[in-house]
């Protein structure tokens, strides 16, 4: 099998830790038969430097010609006062858009080792393992009409009936192949677009009958996660309710160099950790290249149907994590500190101990 990867590493801890990645995904591509062909592109502060774009065109036609795409992290101090739609934020949103990527799957797991670095005591965190479904091409990120004068500002929050549905058909075909319990979250008792998600989630669960749906407010998610993480399983959101939720979901479990996501839409596959570019950090091969590493997992499994190849890196993530290795980012226990490199290096080598 042959498959073609377009990488994105970006801004700051961007590009240290997608070099340990790719190093780990040839590894495990070779182990399964698989040739993986990359092409490297820019994205973010970097595209901005060189091209007065933080997203290119060629860029964007890039990735329409690859099987996947892996993102690092975009963004910087350095960028942080340019127009709105050169920042390379604008470059994120716009790649989103252009690939068509609605669907945005952040798993929330906590590692075993990792459960004394949780803000939250053993026993409320310990066995945590939801996964949070955030709709991503709509909603107010991209309602029309948006803007700001000198007297108000303004965004719009809208949902039309096939964007809830498709999303909610993706995050109920996971919930049968877990517990069988979505949690859908909204904001309806004061928002009528929460009002139709509500009403649409409703509907397409009769596809689902075997699914139990529970219907749960934002705000209160926002308490129940913190106060009871393992009630959940499956959360089902809209995109900005989805982007503050897997913040909150993110940082229970220990830390965000940990997370990764996966991006899909009908044709194209994005893959980036959750955290940022860290720009204090970058360069000095500290950055924790796990969240990367983890996202390399979920492309092999949902782009490559390698669902193998994905439960074997998550377990060798863990082994190495028990071994006490950890990057200065994380070594809140005095773990043995190794470099982003190293730190890549011994889960290629346990991930060849568990084959
Ligand atoms: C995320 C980020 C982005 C978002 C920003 C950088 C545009 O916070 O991926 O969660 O809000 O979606
Ligand atoms: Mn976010």
């Amino acid at each position: 099998m042959k498959k073609k990867v377009t990488l994105l590493p970006g801004d700051g801890i961007g590009t240290e830790v997608m070099n340990a990645a790719v190093k780990l995904m040839h590894h495990v591509a070779s182990k399964y038969d698989l040739k993986i062909e990359t092409t490297e592109s820019l994205m973010g502060g970097c595209s901005y430097d060189a091209h007065g774009t933080p997203l290119t065109d060629e860029t964007i036609q890039l990735c329409f010609e690859s099987d996947a795409v892996l993102l690092g992290a975009v963004g910087g101090y350095k960028w942080e006062d340019l127009e709105h739609h050169l920042k390379p934020e604008a470059a994120l949103l716009k790649l989103r858009k252009s690939l068509g990527l609605f669907t945005n799957i952040r798993p929330a797991k906590v590692y075993p080792s990792f459960v004394n670095s949780s803000s939250l005591k053993d026993s409320v965190i310990r066995g945590t393992d939801f996964v949070v479904f955030r709709e991503l091409t709509g909603g107010i990120y991209f309602g029309e009409p948006r803007g700001y004068d000198e007297n108000k500002g303004f965004n719009t929050m809208v949902y039309e009936k096939h964007e809830v549905e498709r999303i909610a058909h993706q995050a109920f075909k996971v919930a049968q192949q877990r517990k069988k319990v979505l949690t859908s979250v909204d904001k309806a008792n004061v928002l009528e677009v929460s009002q139709f998600w509500r009403k649409t989630v409703k509907e397409v669960s009769k596809d689902y009958p075997d699914v139990e749906v529970i219907n749960m407010y934002v705000d209160n998610t926002a308490m129940q996660v913190v106060r009871d993480p393992k009630q959940f399983d499956v959360i089902v959101t809209s995109n900005l309710f989805g982007d503050i939720i897997s913040d909150i979901a993110g940082m229970i479990t220990g830390s965000l160099g940990m997370l990764p996501s996966a991006s899909l839409g009908e044709k194209y596959a994005l893959y980036e950790p959750v955290h940022g570019s860290a720009p204090d950090i970058a360069g000095q091969k500290k950055a924790n290249p796990i969240a990367m590493i983890a996202s390399v997992g979920m492309m092999f499994d949902l782009s490559f149907g390698l669902q193998d190849a994905a439960i074997k890196i998550d377990k060798a993530i863990e082994i190495t994590l028990d071994q006490g290795y950890r990057t200065a980012d994380i070594n809140l226990d005095n773990g043995n500190v190794v470099s982003t490199d190293t730190m890549a290096e011994k889960i290629i080598e346990n991930f060849d101990k568990i084959l």
